[in-house]
């Protein structure tokens, strides 16, 4: 394992290595050339850029990429090292460095009986104590047996956490709706006082149950929004102390913080520092999947995200769809210079995936210092961003279309909706395929002046209209395409992604398991907090924040006259 240098004013050397050189080079033959001369020259590019797991399509044949690329690519994987890393990982070395930390979500998932080790301890019994406890208030819960202060069931749950204690789980539970079944839940994220309000004026604090979600248990949006929650629950007639223990239970891996906050730890479901906020939807964090979907769907969950765990580590490189899919984002992101990408989900279900990718992939390798501490000269991450696919067709697809910018993208989609609408999954299935199509194709001058010209569009006008109406495709996109969108193929999907976002870590050489970035404003927050409380600048900012911070005071106080 590669220590931890924690100062250095050295620069990292990967963009002057011998791989990284070899595709520089290429890079300079492959700029120019369009996808469709590409699929010209080799009729059989379908079969060769796709793979197939377990009934997932990857479909990468639509990518400004040829056998030499993917060559020269997995050279750059080999030469960092990504096989013995990954390796590293799963045997539950400390790669998180800069936290002393192993990183073991894939644990959480480990369904057959081998040992994960961390400091020569197996960590499995805990983890399959720890899902026995979930199994065995899941149930209580769901079946009604767990009941609430006035002796009725359970109807509404409500997920506090933010970040990774947020996303994870509610991305799941949208996307497995259509598994649940007698109850609902509710996620609060947002510090907003609107976000808890608008919640709780559905809810009945009979019925309600609390999940207080958050990995440190300190994050002050969630603790916020807990004890507003809390003071509401109490704020009702009938309601003591002690029911709390019956509507509130958390979720964390801080059990003093817990009990500071007033949730018995019979109450708590824990986890381990060995699981990142981002990675953590796989541990107790995921009980408000396991409430609204059921404890074998949890399970069939964690399945499908083992699967996909053991592709990664068994499937040579080059059919490897993590690596594949890590090694073309390199590409584009190094060498052509691509900013962002972005995740276009064709199946409703799935909207809130591109939300939960941008903190999976953003927040571990948004990093501009490498693991031993030496700037980075190269680009890492890049802007992940999307929304449904069929929505942004109609709102920012035209600058993919026919924008200045290379922005590659992936579709995803799934075969066999859930909706019994047939007509309406075709029109979405041909919309996603088109998409694709479109991107690539472009359309030369040629076909848009015959397209004119048949529509009766008269030749000095066909001439005007030329420039606008053509454009030159060569937009790359990756396809994944589920059988459906089940527990199984959810978990194999978003561990793909994991995978994906580690591998390119892994070549950029970055700890993608810490955050470090994201403290700095949280500090700053709580001075500006103690002006904002005592009405009055008190630390000594840039001219802009004072004249940012005294405006909103003075308006402020305005109001108050
Ligand atoms: O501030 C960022 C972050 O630490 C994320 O990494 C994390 O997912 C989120 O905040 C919430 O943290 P916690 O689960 O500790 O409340």
């Amino acid at each position: 394992m590669r220590p931890l240098r924690l100062v250095s004013n050295m620069k990292s050397t990967l963009n002057s290595s011998p791989a990284w050189l070899a595709l520089i080079h290429h890079h300079r033959d492959m700029q120019s050339k369009h996808m469709m001369t590409l699929f010209d020259k080799n009729p059989n590019r379908f079969n060769d850029f796709t793979l197939e797991f377990e009934g997932i399509l990857l479909d990468y044949s639509k990518n400004i990429i040829t056998d030499k690329t993917l060559k020269l690519l997995i050279k750059l994987v080999k030469q960092q090292g990504v096989e013995q890393f990954r390796d590293a990982m799963f045997a539950g070395e400390r790669i998180n460095n800069t936290e002393n930390r192993a990183v073991l979500h894939t644990a959480l998932r480990n369904r057959s009986k081998s040992p994960v080790y961390v400091d020569n301890q197996d960590i499995m019994p805990a983890v399959h104590a720890e899902l026995e406890k979930m199994r065995i208030f899941t149930d209580k819960v769901r079946s009604g047996e767990w009941k609430g202060l006035s002796g009725k069931a359970i109807t509404d749950i409500v997920n506090i956490g933010i970040g990774g204690s947020d996303l994870g789980p509610q991305t799941v539970c949208c996307a497995l709706a259509p598994y649940a079944s007698n109850l609902d839940v509710h996620f609060v994220s947002n510090v907003d006082g609107m976000h808890i309000e608008n919640c709780l004026k559905k809810l009945n604090p009979e019925t309600t149950l609390f999940i207080v979600a958050s990995k440190t248990f300190t994050t002050q949006e969630t603790i916020t929004n807990a004890e507003t929650a809390k003071r509401w629950f109490l704020g009702h007639e009938n309601v003591i102390e002690s029911d709390v223990a019956k509507h509130f239970v958390a979720v964390s891996t801080n059990d003093k913080e817990v009990s500071k906050f007033g949730i018995d730890l019979d109450n708590m479901f824990e986890f381990w520092d060995w699981v990142g906020g981002r990675y953590s939807l796989w541990s107790t964090i995921g009980i408000s999947i396991a409430l609204y979907v059921g404890m074998d769907r949890f399970i069939e969950l964690l399945e499908g995200a083992e699967a996909m765990d053991k592709h990664f580590q068994e499937a040579p490189l080059e059919e490897n769809m993590p690596v594949i899919l890590a090694m073309i984002g390199v590409w584009y992101g190094n060498f052509f210079g691509a900013e962002s990408s972005a995740i276009l989900p064709y199946d409703h279900h799935l909207q809130f995936l591109p939300a939960y990718l941008e903190q999976a992939d953003m927040e571990s390798n948004g990093k501009s210092v490498d693991r031993d501490g030496k700037e980075t000269t190269y680009s890492t991450g890049k802007v992940i961003w999307g929304t449904e696919g069929i929505n942004g067709q109609h709102a920012f697809y035209q600058l993919l279309h026919q924008g200045t910018r290379l922005i590659p993208t992936d579709f995803i989609a799934s075969i066999r909706s859930h909706s019994k609408l047939s007509n309406h999954s075709n029109i979405l299935a041909s919309n996603f395929i088109a998409q694709t199509e479109a991107l690539m194709r472009g359309r030369n001058m040629k076909e848009t002046r015959l397209q004119l010209r048949n529509a009766g569009v008269e030749l000095k006008e066909i001439e005007a209209h030329l420039p606008h109406m053509t454009f030159r495709g060569n937009q790359p996109s990756n396809s994944i395409v589920l059988d459906s969108l089940t527990p199984r193929s959810l978990g194999s999907l978003l561990a793909l992604y994991e995978h994906k976002i580690f591998v390119q870590g892994a070549i950029w050489n970055l700890n993608s398991y810490d955050q470090w970035g994201v403290e700095l404003g949280k500090k700053l927050a709580r001075n500006i907090l103690d002006e904002l409380e005592s009405d009055k600048s008190l630390y000594e900012h840039d001219n802009s924040t004072d004249g940012l911070l005294n405006w909103f005071l003075d308006r402020r106080n305005k109001d108050k006259e």
